[in-house]
């Protein structure tokens, strides 16, 4: 089925790499980005036809999916054009800036019989799927809590000024400070959670900018939080606290915890990532064990299949295209979608709520107090 990429930026290079997967279900009709040199670039590097315009690529019939890879600020109006022009909408996360935009979209697209479907399509990869397939096997029992962490380290102190794309576009590093971690990365424990345990009943967040000065020159204009967590609740008593942060430790587990045990997703965004199960242990001794060295208590699971990515320096740990390639067997089996716009409407809702809280309920204010005890006393230990 005919594609075609607007927005040719840093992470466009993954997905193009990604397309050699998907020979047989995709083919690339051209790609196209506003940025006259970013264009050149681009389509230079893959030697990919360049359309001359958005409107010369909305026009093309060849194309039958628009692939929406422009910043989260312009995720709304290249995707209400390509609709607006007949065409189905893979786009990057979030599928708009409030659950109000998603809504107005989805809506826009099911008036006019078309496909809209969201990144990210994380929750199709190997690990989660086998973490999943043991979770339905019941291997750990009954699942009670996840917690899903997405904590990248301090970013603006990393020398991310040398993280290039392969066509040479630098990490954006504005537009994620300005767009938030939250907005960028909580669709990745979402939709898995989603996927595993249906749609979010309940949120509970807090979020905060807690380092203002990112030291980009000029400095930023509006910086987003960078650091929620929240507990989500689902149907079944389950309850997933995901962390988000800019400023925390790299650390992107994704912890399942049941009654009789816990799966452990060592890096969400890896499809190759390893999968352990830990059994509780009960004893003393097992008990030590888990403690002091957890690494001998658990057993790897056997993925649900190999991945399909190579894995090498430069090289991307996910299938980018591979949510892309699922809309398309679904447009062409004429079946429901398993990205489609009701999942991405209700990611971009939950993650708002995460990024946002302020917007829905108010924090509440704590009554008591008590005095903060004075250093020389923490210093004599009295
Ligand atoms: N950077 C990453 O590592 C990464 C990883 C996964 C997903 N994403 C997501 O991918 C999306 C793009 O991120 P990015 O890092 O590639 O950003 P980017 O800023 O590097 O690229 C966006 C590109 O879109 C172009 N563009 C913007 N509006 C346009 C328009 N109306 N018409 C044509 N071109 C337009 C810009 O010129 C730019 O080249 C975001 O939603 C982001 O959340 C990024």
């Amino acid at each position: 089925m005919g594609i075609a990429i607007v927005g040719c930026g840093y992470v466009a290079d993954s997905y193009r790499y990604c397309l050699q997967l998907h020979g047989g279900a995709l083919r690339l009709t051209g790609v196209y980005d506003r940025d006259s040199e970013r264009l050149s670039a681009f389509s230079g590097y893959w030697k990919d036809a360049a359309y001359p315009s958005l409107d010369a690529l909305l026009a093309d019939p060849a194309c039958r999916i628009v692939l929406n890879l422009t910043d989260p600020h312009n995720h709304a109006a290249v995707t209400r054009a390509a609709l607006a022009a007949g065409k189905h909408v893979y786009s990057e996360k979030p599928l708009g800036l409030s659950a109000q935009e998603a809504q107005e979209l989805a809506g826009l697209a099911e008036r006019a019989g078309l496909r809209l479907a969201g990144a990210p399509c994380n929750f199709l990869g190997e690990s989660v799927q086998t973490a999943w397939a043991a979770v339905r096997a019941g291997a750990i029992g009954r699942v009670r809590l996840v917690y899903a962490e997405l904590d990248d380290g301090m970013v603006h102190r990393a020398d991310y000024t040398n993280w290039i794309s392969r066509s040479g576009r630098a990490w954006p590093a504005r537009g994620e400070f300005e767009t938030g971690c939250t907005y960028e990365h909580a669709g990745y424990a979402l939709g898995a959670l989603i996927a595993m345990f249906g749609p979010v009943r309940q949120v509970s967040a807090y979020s905060t900018l807690l380092i203002a000065d990112k030291k980009t020159r000029p400095p930023l204009e509006n910086p987003a939080p960078d650091f929620s967590t929240g507990c989500l609740e689902f149907d079944g008593g389950i309850v997933a606290r995901v962390t988000n942060s800019i400023i925390a430790p790299y650390d992107h587990r994704f912890r399942i915890v049941g009654e009789e045990g816990v799966i452990d997703i060592a890096e969400i965004w890896d499809y190759g990532s390893s999968v352990i199960l830990r059994r509780a242990a009960t004893g003393r001794l097992g008990r030590l064990i888990e403690r002091r060295w957890p690494q001998l208590s658990g057993r790897r699971l056997k993925p649900v299949r190999a991945p399909l990515l190579k894995r090498g320096p430069g090289r991307p740990t996910m299938d980018f295209m591979r949510g892309v390639a699922e809309l398309a067997s679904a447009i062409y089996e004429d079946r429901p979608c398993k990205l489609d716009a009701a999942l991405a409407m209700h990611i971009t809702e939950v993650t708002e709520m995460l990024q946002h809280p302020d917007r829905f309920a108010q924090p509440s204010p704590v009554a008591s107090s008590c005095k903060p005890i004075e250093p020389e006393a923490w210093a004599t230990g009295r």
